[in-house]
């Protein structure tokens, strides 16, 4: 049972909608434009904005790259109003997950932002990294990295109570996962194939919805870190281990305090103790609507934000004045 952090009982759980909100309206401006760059520097803008209205003392520790790759919400950065009495508090954000999708008018695209007490988000460095993920219910370490896809696969299965081939995993669309996809065909199993955005993918698993069973597959180290965050809030298992291609990745890792560069990550190594997480579509999707005009000067937009400690699970749906 986690904990309830007496800090994050300071932050008002809905004032995390207002910042993906803010991110998600303006990153929709958008969408179908073409234009993945400028779709994510008009959610940047917003999102930092926002957050530089509450009262914590914020630092981001997964943003948008390193300080002199990223002129907004670079690791590092200090963000909120950081009074004397503002809580201390880890940020890891991504004000437009999925700017191709944005761009393209695709599904899923997501402003997120999860929120912690300092010290409890792992700082990752922009690397790639191995997922695997499952829904709530299974038993605990059912998911094992060291084990094949089929092992996974079938042990999944035998729980659940289906033959394998009944079986449906998530898996981003690249060359990459060339030979995964191959073991999971021979299989049987169903392979959602997404273009991109898997923070929604792993969550998928957790919305019966979806039929996602499972999620597979490397992708980026910072958006492990946050789908880790929405799983210790809504429930389900996550394993993850950071990959390199390089030297320099390597020492980026090391840069920020990681030893152990084979390390298996679970859920609570990524994202430790109490957590907030909250997302706004920013596109329609599997877990939530897309930013909507209206007609006489609305707009509408759908949101989620939950929390670790008392798995309270909040769906918001806002109607606002259509800014310029
Ligand atoms: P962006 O929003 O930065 O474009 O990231 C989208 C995404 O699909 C992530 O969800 C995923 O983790 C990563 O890119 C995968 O990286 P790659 O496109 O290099 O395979």
């Amino acid at each position: 049972m986690t904990q309830p952090s007496a800090i994050l009982d300071r932050l008002l759980v809905l004032e995390m909608v207002r910042v993906t909100e803010a991110a998600a309206m303006s990153a929709a401006k958008l969408i179908g434009r073409g234009d993945e760059k400028a779709a994510d520097a008009a959610a940047v803008e917003a999102m930092r904005a926002a957050l530089n209205e509450l009262k914590m003392a914020g630092t981001v520790v997964i943003g948008e790259g390193e300080r002199d790759e990223a002129p907004m919400l670079f690791i590092g950065e200090k963000v909120g109003r950081w009074t004397k009495k503002s809580p201390r508090t880890d940020i890891a954000l991504d004000p437009l997950e999925g700017t191709t999708i944005t761009a393209k008018a695709g599904a899923n695209a997501l402003a997120v932002l999860a929120v912690a007490e300092e010290g409890n988000l792992l700082n990752a460095p922009d690397v790639y990294m191995d997922k695997i993920a499952v829904g709530p219910g299974y038993s605990p370490d059912i998911i094992d990295l060291e084990k094949s896809p089929q092992e996974n696969v079938k042990a999944v299965a035998k729980e659940k109570g289906v033959d394998p081939s009944e079986i449906i995993v998530c898996v981003l669309d690249r060359p990459r996962h060339a030979k995964l996809i191959e073991e999971l065909r021979a299989l049987g199993c169903g392979i959602m194939l997404i273009p991109d955005g898997d923070v929604a993918g792993v969550i998928a698993t957790t919305d019966p919805d979806t039929t996602v069973d499972l999620y597979m597959g490397s992708g980026g180290a910072p958006e492990g870190v946050l789908a880790a965050a929405a799983l210790r809030c809504v429930g389900g298992q996550f394993k993850g281990r950071l990959l390199f291609r390089n030297d320099d990745e390597r020492a980026r890792a090391r840069k920020w305090g990681i030893e152990d560069l084979d390390k298996i990550y679970d859920l609570t190594e990524l994202a430790k103790g109490d957590c907030i997480f909250a997302a706004t579509g920013v596109t329609h999707g599997s877990l939530l609507e897309g930013v909507k005009n209206l007609r006489g000067g609305k707009v509408t937009t759908e949101s989620v934000v939950m929390r670790a400690s008392s798995g309270t699970v909040r769906w918001v749906r806002s109607e606002h004045r259509r800014k310029k």
